[in-house]
C-alpha cells in the first residue's frame, strides 16, 4: 500500500514538472495577488554588512535619494514594458527611487542600455519577466566579447543599490530547448554588468536564466548579498552553462549570504579578477566555486589574484574548490569551448571552510584544462602561473564518481605550481578513504593521501 503510494506521487509531480517553469510560475504569482490592492510603497533600503569576514574595501554607502517613480507597466505578460521602464529609470536617475510596483507584472521584450544610472535605488517588488523570443535576442542583445557573452540589458554606473524581493526571470526554457539543437546560439546572461561600481544587488529572486545569472565585468567595489537563485529546465535538455556569478575584469566584488541551485560554476573567476571576497553560499546542483578557467586565449595575460571563499556549502556539485587552467596547447572541451596557450598568473586564493556534500571532487586543481590527454598537458606545461593557494579546513564527503579519490592536484609542472597548501581536509570518498591524485605539487604540504592515479577531470 505504502509503495502504491509512492509511486503516485511520483507520478503526480511529474506531470506537473512537464508544464512551461516560468508560464506556471508567472501565472501562480499572479493569482497569489487577484483581487488585492497593495498601495503603492517603497521597500526600506535593506541594511548590508559584510561578515565575519571584511572585505577589501569599505562598503558602498549609497546617498539619500529625494524623489520616487513608479514603473508603470501594461501588466499583462504580452506588451514591452520597457519604454516605461526606461522612462522611470531616467526620471528618476540622480537621486531618485524607482519602484517596480509588487503585485505587478513587468515583461521586458527590448534589449535595454542601463549604463548610465547613477545614485539610484532600484526597488524591485514585482515579477519581471523577459520574453523568449530567441531571434530577436540573438540579433539584439548586448555583447561582451568575451566567451560570447551576451545579456538582455547591460547595467552600470556608479552608486546603483537595487533591491525589493522581487523576481527576475530569464524565461530560460526556450533557449535550453534551442541549445540542444545548435550550441552555436547566443544564450543571454539574465544580469550583464559592463562598468558598475561602488553598488549593493540585494534581496532578489533570479530564475531561468537563459545562460549564466550575472555576468560582472568592469566593475568595482560592487556587493551582492541575498540572492536567490534558481531554474532547470523541465524538458530532457538540461539548463547548461547557468553559472551564478562569472567576474571579469573587475576588483572589490562581494558575494554573500546566497543560495544559488544552478548548473554550472556557483560562481567562477574569470580572467582579471582581484580582491574578492565570497562568503556564506549555499550552492546545489553546481561545479562549485572556480577560478577560471583561465589561459584560454593565446596572446591574453590572466590574472586572478586576492581571492578570499569563506563558509561555502556545496551539495550535489562538480568540485567545491576548482582551480582551472588551459595548457600551453591547443585543447578541446566541445565544439564551442576551445582553448590553451594564455599565459598570466593565479595567487593568493584562500578557500577557507567548507561543506561537501555529494561532491565529485572536494578540490580540483587542474592546469591541464580541456586535454584529456596528460601526456600532452605535461609535454606543455602551462604558462600560467599558480602560486600561494591555501585549502583549509574542508569537511564532509564526496560523490561516488571518483572513489577512492576526493581531489586532484595537477599542474603541468613544478615550476609553474608554487606553494599549494591543503590543511585540516577532514573529506572522506564514500569508501572511507582520503586519497588524491597528485602531480608536480608538495606533498607534504596537502592534508590528503596522494595518489598517482589519474582519475580525470571535470
Ligand atoms: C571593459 O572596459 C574595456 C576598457 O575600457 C573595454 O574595452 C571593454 O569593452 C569593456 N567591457 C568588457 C566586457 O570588457
Ligand atoms: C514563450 O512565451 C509564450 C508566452 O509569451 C508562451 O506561450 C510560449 O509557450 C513560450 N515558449 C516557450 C518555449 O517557453
Ligand atoms: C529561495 O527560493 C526558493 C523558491 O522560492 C525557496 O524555496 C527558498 O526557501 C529560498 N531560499 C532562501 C535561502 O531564501
Ligand atoms: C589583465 O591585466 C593585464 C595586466 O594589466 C593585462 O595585460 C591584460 O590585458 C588584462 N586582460 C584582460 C582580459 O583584460
Ligand atoms: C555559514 O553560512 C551559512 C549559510 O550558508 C550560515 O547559516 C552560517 O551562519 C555561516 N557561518 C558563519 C560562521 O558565518
Ligand atoms: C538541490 O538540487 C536537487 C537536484 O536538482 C534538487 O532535487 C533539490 O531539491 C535541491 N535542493 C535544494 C535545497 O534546493
Ligand atoms: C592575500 O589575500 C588576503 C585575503 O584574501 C589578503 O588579506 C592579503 O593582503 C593578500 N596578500 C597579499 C600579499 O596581498
Ligand atoms: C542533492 O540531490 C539529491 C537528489 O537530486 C536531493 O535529494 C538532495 O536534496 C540534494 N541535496 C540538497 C542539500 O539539496
Ligand atoms: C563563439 O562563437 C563562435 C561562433 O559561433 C564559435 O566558433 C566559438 O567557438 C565560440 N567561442 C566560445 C568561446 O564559445
Ligand atoms: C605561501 O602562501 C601563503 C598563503 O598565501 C603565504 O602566506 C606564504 O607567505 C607563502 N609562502 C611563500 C614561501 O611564498
Amino acid at each position: 500500500m505504502r509503495f502504491q503510494l509512492t509511486i503516485f506521487l511520483l507520478a503526480a509531480s511529474a506531470t506537473l514538472s512537464t508544464a512551461l517553469p516560468t508560464w506556471q510560475a508567472f501565472q501562480d504569482w499572479a493569482k497569489g495577488f487577484q483581487g488585492k490592492i497593495v498601495p503603492d510603497h517603497t521597500s526600506p533600503r535593506p541594511s548590508i554588512s559584510c561578515h565575519p569576514k571584511s572585505p577589501y574595501l569599505p562598503l558602498p554607502f549609497p546617498s539619500p535619494r529625494n524623489k520616487i517613480c513608479y514603473v508603470r507597466s501594461h501588466n499583462d505578460g504580452i506588451t514591452d514594458d520597457s519604454p516605461y521602464i526606461l522612462e522611470a529609470l531616467h526620471s528618476c536617475n540622480k537621486g531618485g527611487h524607482v519602484v517596480f510596483r509588487e503585485g505587478i507584472r513587468y515583461f521586458i521584450s527590448t534589449a535595454l542600455d542601463l549604463t548610465f544610472l547613477d545614485h539610484i535605488d532600484i526597488d524591485i517588488q514585482g515579477y519581471v519577466l523577459f520574453s523568449n523570443d530567441t531571434t530577436y535576442w540573438q540579433a539584439n542583445s548586448f555583447k561582451f566579447g568575451f566567451q560570447n557573452v551576451t545579456s538582455f540589458f547591460k547595467l552600470g554606473g556608479n552608486d546603483v543599490n537595487i533591491y525589493g524581493g522581487g523576481t527576475l526571470d530569464g524565461n530560460g526554457q526556450a533557449w535550453y530547448d534551442l541549445y540542444a539543437k545548435d550550441i552555436y546560439i547566443l544564450r543571454p546572461v539574465l544580469i550583464g554588468i559592463d562598468g558598475l561600481h561602488d553598488s549593493i544587488i540585494s534581496n532578489l529572486a533570479l530564475r531561468y536564466s537563459p545562460q549564466y545569472y550575472h555576468f560582472v565585468a568592469n566593475a568595482t567595489n560592487v556587493v551582492f548579498d541575498n540572492i536567490n537563485i534558481s531554474g532547470a529546465s523541465t524538458s530532457a535538455n538540461v539548463a547548461k552553462n547557468t553559472d551564478g556569478w562569472d567576474t571579469y575584469r573587475s576588483s572589490g566584488i562581494v558575494i554573500q549570504n546566497s543560495y544559488i541551485n544552478n548548473g554550472d560554476d556557483c560562481v567562477a573567476f574569470k580572467p582579471n579578477s582581484t580582491n574578492m571576497l565570497v562568503q556564506n553560499l549555499f550552492c546545489n546542483g553546481s561545479h562549485g566555486i572556480s577560478v577560471g578557467s583561465l589561459g584560454q586565449y593565446v596572446g591574453e595575460y590572466d590574472i586572478v589574484e586576492n581571492i578570499y571563499v569563506f563558509n561555502a556549502s556545496m551539495h550535489n556539485t562538480t568540485d567545491g574548490a576548482r582551480i582551472k587552467v588551459w595548457p600551453d596547447s591547443p585543447s578541446e572541451l566541445s565544439g564551442d569551448l576551445q582553448g590553451g596557450g594564455g599565459s598570466g598568473m593565479v595567487n593568493n586564493i584562500t578557500y577557507d571552510t567548507m561543506l561537501i556534500d555529494n561532491v565529485d571532487y572536494a578540490i580540483e586543481v587542474d592546469q591541464c584544462y580541456g586535454q584529456s590527454n596528460p601526456t600532452i598537458c605535461l609535454q606543455y606545461p602551462s604558462s600560467l602561473t599558480i602560486t600561494d593557494i591555501v585549502f583549509k579546513n574542508f569537511k564532509g564527503k564526496t560523490s561516488k564518481k571518483y572513489v577512492p579519490e576526493i581531489g586532484t592536484f595537477a599542474c603541468s609542472s613544478g615550476t609553474v605550481c608554487n606553494n599549494i597548501s591543503a590543511a585540516d581536509i577532514e573529506v572522506v570518498s564514500p569508501s572511507g578513504s582520503d586519497l588524491a591524485y597528485c602531480l608536480n605539487v608538495d606533498e607534504m604540504a596537502l592534508d590528503v593521501t596522494c595518489s598517482s592515479v589519474y582519475k580525470g577531470f571535470n
